[in-house]
This record gives C-alpha cells, structure tokens and sequence, in this order.
C-alpha cells in the first residue's frame, strides 16, 4: 500500500512502525441498573465512556504515552443495550498522522449469563492526539495495516480524515465571510 503513515511524517527521524495487533485491546462490562437512563435502557452515556476508555487504551498503548481525545464523530447505536447485558468494548488503530490516530470501536453485547453470540450495538471513531509532558502534540508511530480488512479501515480512516478537515475548514470559511460582511454572533 502506498497510503500508509510515514508519508506524512516529515519531519525528523523516521519514526518505526508498529502494527495495529500491538494496541487492539476489548474493555468488557456488565452493565447494572446504575447505568440505565429513564427508560430503563442503558444510557448512551455510560457506553460512550467505555468507548472513549477503550479508545484511550489503545491510542496511549500505540503512541507509547498520554494522548487525548480530540474528537469522537460517528458514535452510532444500532440496538439498545439492557441490564444484565456484558458488553464488549473492541478498539483499534485504523489509522495514523504525524500526531494525531484514529480509532475504531465495535461494540458488542451478550447477556451475561447466556451463550448466544453477541450483537453489534454500536460503532464510534475516535481522534487521538498524543501529547507531550507539557500538552503539545507529539509524533506518533506510523501504524502497520497487515490485513486486507484493516487496510480497507485504513482507507475508510483516511476518507473521514478528509472530511473532517474539509467541513472544518468550510465553517472556518463561513464565519470569516459572516465577520466581513459585519455579523457579530
Ligand atoms: C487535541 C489538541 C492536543 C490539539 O492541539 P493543537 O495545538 O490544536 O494541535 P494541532 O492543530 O497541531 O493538531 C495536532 C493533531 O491533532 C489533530 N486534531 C486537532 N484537533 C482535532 C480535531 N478537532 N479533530 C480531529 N483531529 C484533530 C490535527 O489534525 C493534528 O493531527 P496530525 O498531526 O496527525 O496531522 C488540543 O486541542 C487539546 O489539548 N485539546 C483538548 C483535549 C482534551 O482535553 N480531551 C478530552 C480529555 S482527554
């Protein structure tokens, strides 16, 4: 693949790869009825914070220090997620920039006392920056996609990367045209 990482490490030494093996890491759960909202259901809440966890894990394991969510987008819930369900929380590098990765998160969930396969009930993506000691970013390892399925997560990464930077940089565009024209909101 010619789309990997260290094309956009330019500058400094090369940093090595690392495969994306070396952070997947599941966070698993059983959700009790401190985690329902007034449905009774298991509030969207509690999973996004076991996906930002998750995703925290993963993204400090592969940039070898701390590194902070700069942004989630999405965070989709396909099937509610009840009492008693243990719920599996599965993230990944899919891809890395000079400072910054995203990771994806699969959540599944099982009740917790039965052996029937688990449902898919949610998916999110997640930005990381990594940081140094005084919060600035700081250069991460390119990730090494070794599988046809994480290197068609690598490609869908990059695609959202665009439009992220893309819909950014519209609104930048927009309120920089507003604030000419006098607005002041
Ligand atoms: C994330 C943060 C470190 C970025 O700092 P910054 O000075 O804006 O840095 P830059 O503009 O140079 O961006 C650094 C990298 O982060 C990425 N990034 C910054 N803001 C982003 C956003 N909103 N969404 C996606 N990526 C973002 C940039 O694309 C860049 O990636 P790259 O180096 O791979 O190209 C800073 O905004 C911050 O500390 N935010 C608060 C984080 C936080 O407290 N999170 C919640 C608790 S962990």
């Amino acid at each position: 693949m010619t789309d990997q990482a260290p094309a956009a490490q330019k500058d400094g030494p090369d940093i090595p790869g690392k495969s994306i093996v070396a952070s997947r890491t599941t966070l698993s759960h059983i959700m009790t009825h401190n985690d329902t909202n007034l449905l009774g259901t298991v509030h969207g809440g509690v999973i996004m914070k076991l996906v930002d966890d998750a995703a925290g894990a993963v993204a400090g394991r592969h940039s070898g220090g701390p590194a902070v969510t700069a942004s989630m987008d999405e965070m989709a819930f396909f099937e509610p997620v009840r009492v008693g369900d243990l719920v599996h929380v599965k993230a990944q590098v899919n891809w890395t920039g000079r400072t910054s990765m995203e990771v994806g998160v699969r959540v599944l969930a099982e009740r917790w006392n039965e052996s029937t396969p688990p449902t898919h009930v949610g998916s999110a993506y997640l930005v990381f920056t990594a940081v140094d000691a005084d919060g600035r970013p700081r250069r991460v390892p390119p990730v090494v996609a070794e599988t046809e399925q994480d290197r068609r997560r690598y490609q869908e990464a990059q695609i959202r990367r665009t439009h992220r930077l893309a819909r950014r940089r519209a609104i930048m565009e927009l309120r920089e045209k507003r604030a000419a024209e006098g607005y002041e909101d």
